[in-house]
């Protein structure tokens, strides 16, 4: 695996491929790589000729300052996991090499950004954005991989790459959660012990959900797991939300959208956990 730290040497190392006409899958990150991440990155192995990877804690999407302090990182490990799914090319840079200057640039992608995560966190699709087009400029790939998990990201992204006619492939990937349910999620480390032993709880909340969802409306669900949360001190629940999965609307009857969802989030102690489902 090469390992780039400069934006020129791997954009030169890139070219060379690109020129030789081998596809380019990537996958960018922030670390702390997990099976979550890991699957995303042995299916664009298995898609593309050549796999790239970023691991960047990127600081303009963190609203939280104490959450950017504190995630999660080791970039050895990293390199241990990238070597096994066999990553070809690892970039991983220093926030300078990045953000030279202030960041200005401002993104309009409309309501998509301003419901749930965009309402709750501001400015963190900005950020989002900010960097994964700089980071689609630097590898120039052919498809990027991006997880369910972060299901509005996901929605943010095929919007920038719409924008601004990015010539890349948005490959969505399903979740991948722990045998007990739980999302894996780079903030999972961060739980004690008696809180990670209760985080199953959201997903099995969700599952509940579906399972009603058969007989009640979108309100009666979106009653039925606030009070399920309002029973379980330990947990503050920030939003559930029934929404369409392409604006990301709230629902308010089963038959307005073809598909619809159940998204959360749900601080734990101190830190915060999304998730979402499937109802149709
Ligand atoms: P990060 O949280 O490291 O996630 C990197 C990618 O892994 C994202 O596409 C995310 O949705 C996916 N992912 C994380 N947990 C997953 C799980 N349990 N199942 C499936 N996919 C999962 O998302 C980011 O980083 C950043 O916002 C980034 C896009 C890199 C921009 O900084």
């Amino acid at each position: 695996m090469k390992i780039f730290e400069k934006i020129a040497d791997t954009k030169a190392y890139l070219q060379q491929h690109n020129n030789n006409g081998k596809t380019i899958g990537f996958v960018p990150t922030m670390g702390a790589l997990h099976e979550g991440h890991l699957e995303l990155m042995r299916r664009a192995k298995n898609e593309n000729d050549i796999l790239a990877v970023s691991v960047f804690v990127n600081p303009i999407q963190f609203n939280n300052p104490e959450d950017l302090k504190k995630y999660p990182r080791d970039l050895q490990k990293d390199i241990d996991k990238l070597e096994q799914v066999g990553c070809d090319v690892l970039f991983s840079p220093e926030v300078e090499e990045m953000y030279p200057g202030s960041v200005t640039k401002q993104y309009d992608f409309g309501s998509v950004e301003t419901v749930m995560e965009g309402a709750f966190r501001k400015g963190h699709f900005n950020g989002v954005a900010v960097v994964v087009e700089k980071l689609f400029n630097i590898i120039q790939p052919d498809r990027a991989y991006f997880g369910e998990k972060d299901f509005q990201q996901l929605a943010i992204i095929k919007r920038l790459v719409e924008m601004k006619n990015i010539p890349v492939r948005i490959i969505p990937c399903p979740i991948v959660r722990e045998k007990d349910g739980l999302a894996m999620s780079s903030r999972n480390s961060r739980l004690n012990e008696q809180e990670r032993s209760i985080a199953p709880f959201i997903y099995q909340t969700l599952v509940k959900s579906k399972e009603k969802s058969k007989n009640m409306t979108p309100d009666e669900i979106r009653f039925m797991v606030e009070n399920m949360f309002a029973d379980q001190k330990e947990f503050r629940l920030e939003y559930f939300e029934v929404a369409d999965d392409v604006q990301l609307h709230p629902v308010y009857d089963w038959s307005e959208s073809k598909g619809v969802m159940g998204f959360i989030a749900v601080h734990l102690g101190n830190i915060r956990l999304i998730d979402n489902i499937r109802f149709i």
